[in-house]
């Protein structure tokens, strides 16, 4: 039947590995929302429009044909035909994902693409920051990760084979900016499981869950 979990947090709390293992396990779609509007930070900065151009921002990310798979397993994510899988993962785009995403009519749109692809699965695991708060609060469960500033810095320095302090500063620079917007998409949803994962194992999270949902 149907079965939607939603999966919010900061950066390196381990959302991304946690949430694909959790779908692999439970035989269900994937859908991983920073990947969205990292795509349409990506078009919005081969566009040339100023990032600080609202009403440009959303005009490029309406008109953007973004696509993004759904299997946990590996999922390709294009814009206007290009693969963009890689480049939204680069610096350029981190650096200016959070401005983008704080533009209003870019949440609006890319909340409603969500929205649609939960109903088209049925059975997904979603990621992102606003997932039970904003994009599917009624979600069967809604977990709320999160860990040290410090094993945050670390998970990610490793994953992007970069500096540990450098990471430390750009996600204390995206929290910040994530946190401080109008709409807070780092709010958390008042009925979601919060879990520090400071201490914990991938495994370990992911059998938590998997507990929590036949509970
Ligand atoms: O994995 P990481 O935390 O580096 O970032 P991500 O999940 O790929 O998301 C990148 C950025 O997209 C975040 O820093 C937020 O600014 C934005 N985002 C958002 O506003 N709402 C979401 N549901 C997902 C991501």
């Amino acid at each position: 039947g149907r079965c939607v979990v939603a999966v919010d947090g900061p950066s390196g709390s381990g959302k991304s590995t946690v949430s694909r293992r959790l779908a692999t396990g439970l035989g269900a779609r994937y859908l991983d929302t920073g990947a969205m509007y990292r795509a349409l930070t990506w078009a919005v900065l081969r566009s040339g429009v100023e990032l600080t151009d609202a009403e440009s921002v959303a005009k490029v990310a309406a008109e953007a044909d973004l696509r993004i798979g759904t299997d946990p397993q590996g999922y390709a994510v294009t814009v206007d035909g290009t693969d963009v899988s890689t480049a939204i993962r680069g610096a350029e785009v981190t650096g200016a994902v959070s401005a983008v995403a704080a533009v209003a009519a870019v949440r609006e749109l890319l909340v409603d693409r969500q929205r649609r692809v939960i109903a088209d699965a049925g059975r997904i695991v979603v990621e992102g920051r606003d997932i039970g708060s904003v994009v599917a609060p009624d979600a069967d469960l809604k977990v709320y990760l999160t860990a040290s500033e410090a094993a945050r810095a670390k998970r990610r320095s490793a994953e992007d084979a970069a500096d540990v302090a450098a990471t430390a500063a750009d996600l204390a620079r995206r929290d910040r900016l994530d946190s401080t917007r109008k709409v807070n998409p780092l709010q958390q949803a008042p009925d979601a499981v919060v879990l520090d994962t400071t201490e914990l194992g991938i495994d370990e999270v992911v059998a938590r869950l998997r507990d929590m949902l036949t509970e």
